[in-house]
This record gives C-alpha cells, structure tokens and sequence, in this order.
C-alpha cells in the first residue's frame, strides 16, 4: 500500500523551492519503524548548490534517528515517472537494500517499482 507515501510526497511537493528550474519534485521515504519522511527539492541562485527531494527525505529521515529504509517513492510534478539522479541513487542505496522497492510516480500514483539494484547496479559501498 503506497498511497499515504504519495499523499506525502505530492505534500512536500507542494512546497518545493524550485523558481530556476520550475521543476518540483516530492519524495517519500517510509522506514522499517513504519515512519515516513518526505521531502522536496530545494534550489539555490548558486545552481549547483540546490538539492533534490529525495536528499532532503532522507536528512529528514536520518536527523530524527532512522537509518533504515523500507521503501522510497517519487514524484515530480510536470513529468511521468520521474527516477532519482545517480547521486541521489548512492545516497539513497546508503540506507536502503538490494531489494529495497522505489517507486516511480505519474500524477496519479505509481506507475513503475524497481529496486534499489536495479536502479544502482554495482553500487559502491565499503564492504
Ligand atoms: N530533482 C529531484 O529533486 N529529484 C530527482 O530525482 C531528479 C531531479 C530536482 C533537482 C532540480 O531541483 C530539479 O529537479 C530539476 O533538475
């Protein structure tokens, strides 16, 4: 059951701050504890320096004590199954598993799951 992840990641989404690219994006991120933080992107005059949703789902998540992901959904307001950059891929892959579903959204709700695998095959990590 997906729907209260993209009730939060359409939520966050509304708050996007992204005046350079008018691209918003939400994302979701529910842990094993059964908590879910969301979060949006957030962009900057300097370009580089913005950020995307899922990195601010994920501050979010690790500052309020969790570390382990259960599932992670996005979604982005003016495109079809959005999918996370390649950095936001690494960091997501820091606190989730092999198997761990991501879910792809249309404004409608998902559209396509993968795993974190699938999306990060060969993933850097340090074991
Ligand atoms: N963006 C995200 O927030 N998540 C993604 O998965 C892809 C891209 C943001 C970054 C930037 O603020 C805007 O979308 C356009 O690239």
């Amino acid at each position: 059951m997906t729907n209260d992840l993209f009730v939060a990641a359409r939520k966050a989404m509304a708050n996007s701050y992204s005046p350079y690219s008018n691209f918003p994006v939400g994302a979701a991120i529910r842990t094993t504890s059964g908590v879910i933080h969301a979060g949006c992107n957030v962009e900057n005059a300097s370009y580089p320096e913005g950020w995307c949703a899922e990195t601010t789902a994920l501050a979010h998540m690790v500052a309020s004590g969790e570390t382990e992901i259960a599932e992670i959904l996005v979604l982005a307001q003016k495109k079809d199954r959005v999918s996370p950059c390649g950095g936001c891929r690494q960091r997501l892959s820091e606190f989730a598993k092999a198997d761990t579903p991501v879910h792809l959204c249309d404004s409608a709700g998902v559209v396509e799951t993968l795993t974190m695998a699938q999306l990060l095959p060969a993933a850097f990590d340090l074991d």
